[in-house]
């Protein structure tokens, strides 16, 4: 059962404020006709037959058992009509598309991260050649618009992502350009009962399809976010949210055409406007992998976090003097072949030493022919530069990769001017980067592609120089103690929030 629910992606929406207020978007009359392309068990159906006994509803249901408990269910209703079918693939919904659309309201939860096999993605590649086919639910809204007449509206709960993320900028292009977006509410999907889907956040997203590209461009819509409780979303109004406003062209004049959506304009304005983003004064790049860990890589203590499942390391084959290695990338001859690497795990300024990497001749050739193996962008190996994991506990971190291998949980960035390093490793740490991160990309993941488009402000001499002294001493302070100074951090903090202004 739960393996269909999987495949299918077939987690319910049974949440009654959630699905009350989707069917409230859709300001239903009596005559519309209403489609629902991802029937399940049919709650939206249900809710909007107790609103309208009579109601039109087109329903597309894939799953033989949902198919029968739709049929079980609504059958005996002879203004619902079930079909099973692929949505997504089917002939007589991608010709009524192709007519200019032929309902007045949609609504779907549709599948989120549906795991399609090969032939049914190059299906999907072909028929929706520009969209991103791997994650499913921004092609169920694709053809849902092109499936909405003018004027019709239609409303999804589908993830976040496709506000920010690069592989849905054709979306997002699509709807910016041919509806008018009505409103955008933004909540955890710890509101959506019973299921942890691994996103952070859900979206309702509620759009008026409309043919004339200029009334989409000058259309302003709202955005509300911070919930705390899934009853809010009865009484948008009333309740304490963070609202936002924007036109639909600024929307399209961003990068990529992202939605950022942050509490300070300047943020946004700082996105938008930069002269300098991070990565045109560093390189941003991945790190290395063996292809197999667990017989390449070794601890010095059984102590460290996630260190259990490896060997130990004889603190004797350790290779302290690497950097005079002439053809380091080649490998090392001899004993002394393990080398230091830094990996994953939040930690701000400077990682402890705990994990090696077998460097010998053999291993090197090996990670350079191995299919599992990543052997990329080795010239930044043994540089000195930053490493900003690529998965973020709360806030993004970064530490300093001191001439060490990286590996490829890790972006690593290495300044064009090295006198940088200090100051960029400060900023990276900063409440305000992570501000500027969070309102590029919402999720918790930090790839080299959004590192590359945080905003860089040069500091003053003055700023760089204090700087520069205060995170020595924080550095010194952790080789000595073993822990970063709160007071010089803030003080960091604070320099870095007065060259942002935020
Ligand atoms: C997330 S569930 C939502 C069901 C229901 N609308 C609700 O909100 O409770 C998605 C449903 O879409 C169905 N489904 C998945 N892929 C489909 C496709 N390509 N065409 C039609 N239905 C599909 C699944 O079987 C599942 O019942």
């Amino acid at each position: 059962m739960i393996q269909e629910a999987r495949k299918y992606q077939a987690f319910y929406t049974k949440s009654t404020p959630i699905v009350d207020y989707m069917v409230n978007k859709l300001k239903l009359n009596s005559n519309d006709k209403i489609f629902e392309p991802c029937g399940g068990d049919g709650v939206f159906v249900e809710a909007i037959l107790s609103e309208n006994e009579f109601a039109n509803i087109d329903v597309c249901e894939l799953n033989d058992g949902a198919y029968q408990t739709l049929l079980n269910k609504f059958s005996h209703y002879p203004n619902v009509h079930l079909r099973q079918c692929d949505t997504l693939l089917d002939s007589d919904l991608i010709f009524n598309s192709g007519f200019g659309g032929v309902y007045d309201k949609i609504i779907a939860n549709p599948p989120y991260g549906a795991w399609q096999d090969l032939d049914k993605r190059a299906a999907l590649k072909k028929v929706y050649h520009d969209l991103y086919a791997k994650e499913t639910y921004a092609l169920f809204l694709f053809r849902c618009i092109e499936l909405l007449k003018d004027d019709g509206i239609l409303c999804f709960i589908i993830p976040d992502t496709f506000l920010n993320l690069h592989m849905h900028k054709a979306i997002r292009h699509h709807i910016l350009t041919n509806t008018k977006i009505l409103e955008l509410v933004l909540f955890p999907s710890s509101f959506f009962p019973g299921v942890n889907f691994g996103y952070a956040n859900l979206s309702i997203i509620t759009l008026q399809k409309s043919y004339s590209k200029i009334d989409c461009l000058n259309n302003e819509f709202k955005v509300y976010n911070s919930f705390s409780k899934v009853e809010q979303l009865a009484k948008i109004c009333e309740a304490e949210l963070r609202t936002f406003s924007f036109k639909q062209k600024e929307i399209l004049a961003n990068p990529d055409y992202a939605f950022f959506i942050a509490d300070n304009i300047n943020i946004t304005d700082a996105i938008n406007n930069s002269k300098l983003k991070i990565g045109d004064i560093a390189n941003c790049v991945t790190g290395f992998y063996s292809g197999d860990d667990k017989t390449f890589l070794l601890v010095n203590s059984l102590e460290l976090k996630n260190g259990k499942n490896y060997a130990l390391v004889d603190a004797n084959s350790i290779n302290r003097d690497y950097q005079n290695i002439p053809n380091i990338l080649d490998g090392i001859e001899g004993e002394k072949h393990f080398l230091p690497i830094v990996k994953g795990g939040n930690t701000k300024y400077l990682k402890p030493e705990g994990w090696f990497m077998n460097w010998s001749k053999k291993a090197v050739s090996h990670y350079k022919s191995d299919s599992k193996a990543r052997f990329q962008n080795p010239q930044y190996y043994f540089k000195f530069g930053i490493g900003v994991p690529m998965i973020s506990s709360s806030s993004i971190t970064a530490s300093l990769i001191e001439n060490k291998l990286f590996d490829q949980s890790i972006v690593g960035v290495f300044p064009k001017d090295e006198s940088l390093t200090y100051y960029l490793l400060a900023f990276l740490n900063s409440p305000t980067c992570n501000k500027l991160i969070r309102t590029i990309n919402p999720s918790a993941n930090n790839p080299a592609n959004y590192i590359k488009k945080i905003p860089f402000i040069l500091p003053s001499d003055e700023q760089k120089l204090f700087i520069d002294i205060t995170v020595q001493k924080i550095i010194d302070g952790i080789k000595k103690e073993g822990i970063a100074s709160k007071i010089l951090e803030n003080e960091l903090n604070e320099i870095i929030e007065t060259i942002y202004g935020f």
